[in-house]
């Protein structure tokens, strides 16, 4: 195993400024800025869901060398989740409230995805590991655009806003960096390879769904768009050519490469590119 891929993970402590943030912060584009300002809509009760699930999985994972994963894994995902919120509570005072939105999400991780009290020691074991593989199949999906992100020049050539830059590439780089740790927690409980694929079967086209329901609701609910303006299918397309967002064939390459049998998640994206980012962020250093 090459070095990289055994590196501890840390919680790196970040600090973002969003007073100067306009609206539109990848400017004249409404629409790539409200796809991706869905992640913050999605990422904190997403990403407190994660660490909920991992702190019940931690006392059941029995190597030492796993269990310290889980506990940096932990540390990351909630200082993701302050990260994003921190935007969240920056848009209201833009004249846009999220919270319609943020209440729907919530309802999914801690209704539908929650504890269930009721479930016998056994049934609550099964619904632990099923957890486990979401998180896992997600965590394909942060770790493609973790991917991405660092991998964008086309938001640096739109004069995307800085910070928010940062934040997304800091976020995209420990997804990159800590992408193994889902993968191995649910192999650890269960390696077959029915049950990840059948967690991706839902967890895709849920989290495909609510991308486009929360792009939607940021455009029709943006102040300095005309009320009502919707979201197209041209403006996807448009978006992908400039390099603003990543493009329908790449999203389905690395979705098929999750359901090939000899998938690992070191197959997506660059631990060195990621760990050469997060030495030179510009919110990590602000931190220290
Ligand atoms: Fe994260
Ligand atoms: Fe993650």
């Amino acid at each position: 195993m090459t070095e990289p891929d055994k590196l501890l993970l840390q919680p790196r402590d970040v600090r973002f400024d969003w007073s100067q943030l306009p609206m539109h912060w990848v400017p004249r584009e409404p629409f790539a800025t409200h796809v991706l300002n869905v992640l913050h809509l999605l990422l904190p009760e997403g990403e407190r869901w994660f660490c909920r699930v991992f702190h019940h999985a931690l006392p059941l994972v029995t190597d030492d060398r796993l269990a310290e994963d889980v506990r940096g894994f932990i540390g990351q995902e909630a200082m993701h989740a302050e990260a994003h919120q921190g935007v969240l509570a920056h848009l209201p005072a833009k004249g846009l409230d999220p919270d319609p939105f943020v209440a729907q999400v919530s309802w999914i991780f801690k209704r539908i995805l929650g504890e269930r009290p009721t479930l016998t020691v056994r049934a609550h074991q099964e619904y632990l590991i099923e957890r486990l593989a979401m998180v896992a199949a997600i965590e394909h999906v942060t770790a493609f655009l973790g991917d991405w992100i660092l991998n964008s020049p086309g938001l640096d050539r739109a004069e995307a806003d800085p910070t928010m830059l940062d934040l997304l590439r800091w976020h995209g780089a420990e997804e990159v960096e800590h992408r193994c740790v889902a993968f191995d927690v649910m192999r650890h409980f269960d390696g077959r390879y029915l049950r990840r694929a059948r967690a991706m079967v839902i967890a895709g086209p849920v989290l495909w769904i609510m991308w486009i329901k929360g792009a939607k609701f940021l455009l029709a609910n943006d102040p300095e768009l005309p009320r009502g303006t919707k979201a197209t299918w041209r403006d996807y397309r448009r978006a992908v050519r400039k390099g603003l967002m990543p493009g329908p064939w790449r999203i389905a390459r690395s979705m098929s490469r999750y359901f090939k049998p000899s998938y690992y998640p070191t197959q997506e994206g660059s631990t060195a590119q990621a760990v050469a980012y997060l030495a030179q962020s510009p919110a990590a250093q602000a931190a220290h």
